[in-house]
């Protein structure tokens, strides 16, 4: 019964994050820049920052990281605190909702402290602003009283290191996009990449994988960390009730085929946008608005989370008339490219 459950409300690889990943995903965290696998551009640069503000005796820079979901960003964020041996204080943008609660926050803080918000296009403009002064000159600025006694103090706040993540970026307002000191783009993982994740998380959780299966599970985990990690336990899973517990090539491709999880490691969604966009606007140009009512989904979800990977795939292009599914698509979905209407 329980099985049935989660069959049906989490796609294996949907990249947001569940109940069941958080259980896990604590324990399958990487605790140093040393373990955190691929990113190699923006481990490169953290290592010289870090190296660098330590050696200075100083606080890192604010830090923004956006990409789409399950790519590592909560988790870099830990690794970073530890790295500077700093306290890390972690919020979200939807939890402050008052300006005195963000100044209560920033108010806590101790000298060097990450702090970490999570979904921070979401902070509502008055609660920004009080980031404002905090980010650039370390105070916050309170008023104390009402009507005409009121008066404005200023509280001196200790020099903190403000990590921001998001999976919208363009949904972040410019001024506090130019506080950032450094602002890096999370990249989907190679598929190399996610086979070592595997490996390592295989350790961790005791489970016995053949590099050849290890192999086949990265190439379908959709670019993405969280959705390796996912589908190992999956497979596991599978390899201990249908198998003798090893992970073996046969196993993960048994496995995955069962759950509907396809070669590139599309799931049902993707297919289902691709198959929308062939079969009801004829492989396009189609305009995101128009995909998104067409399959019943939220058009900033499908820019953030849907649609790059499968442009990273090459199986959709943008155009300035919209979005169109390339030859690739239709190879990929077993499809003739006869009904593609007007050439592009
Ligand atoms: N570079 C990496 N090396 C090893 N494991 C990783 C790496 N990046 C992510 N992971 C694994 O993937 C899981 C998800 O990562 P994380 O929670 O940091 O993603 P996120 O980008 O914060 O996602 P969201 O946008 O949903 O908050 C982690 O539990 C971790 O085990
Ligand atoms: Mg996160």
């Amino acid at each position: 019964m329980a099985e049935k459950r989660t069959i049906r409300t989490t796609s294996t690889t949907e990249p947001g994050q569940t109940p069941e990943d958080h259980r896990i995903e604590n324990s399958l965290r990487p605790k140093c820049l040393a373990d955190y696998i691929g990113q190699k551009k923006i481990k490169e640069s953290l290592n010289i920052y870090i190296a660098a503000a330590k050696k200075r005796g100083e606080a890192l820079d604010h830090l923004l990281f956006y990409g789409p979901p399950g790519l590592g960003k909560t988790t870099l964020a830990g690794i970073i605190a530890a790295e500077m041996g700093v306290n890390i204080r972690i919020t979200s943008g939807p939890a402050i909702e008052k300006p005195g609660e963000m100044a209560a926050i920033l108010n806590n803080l101790k000298e060097g402290d990450v702090l970490f918000i999570d979904e921070i296009h979401r902070l509502n403009r008055q609660v920004e602003e009080v980031l404002y002064p905090a980010m650039e000159d370390y105070c916050i600025d309170i008023m104390i009283g009402k009507g005409p006694t009121a008066r404005s103090i200023r509280l001196e706040l200790p020099h903190f290191t403000l990590i921001g993540a998001t999976t919208r970026a363009g949904m972040l307002s410019a001024p506090l996009r130019d506080r950032f000191g450094m602002l890096h783009r999370m990249e989907y993982y190679e598929v190399d990449e996610l086979q070592a994740i595997i490996l390592q998380s295989a350790r961790v959780l005791d489970v016995q994988v053949e590099e050849e299966g290890a192999h086949e599970m990265a190439r379908r985990s959709r670019g993405t960390p969280r959705i390796a990690n996912r589908i190992l336990k999956r497979v596991r899973d599978f390899a201990q009730v249908r198998f003798d517990g090893v992970i073996t090539k046969e196993v993960a491709v048994t496995a995955l085929d069962l759950m509907d999880v396809d070669k590139l490691g599309l799931d049902h969604t993707d297919r289902n946008l691709l198959l929308t966009m062939i079969h009801r606007f004829n492989g396009g140009p189609v305009g995101l608005d128009n995909i998104a009512a067409a399959i019943g989904e939220d058009a900033g979800t499908i820019e953030d989370v849907y649609e790059p990977y499968l442009i990273k795939n090459g199986l959709i292009t943008r155009t300035p008339r919209g979005r169109v599914a390339t030859e690739e698509a239709y190879h990929h979905l077993g499809l003739e490219i006869g009904f593609m209407g007007e050439l592009k």
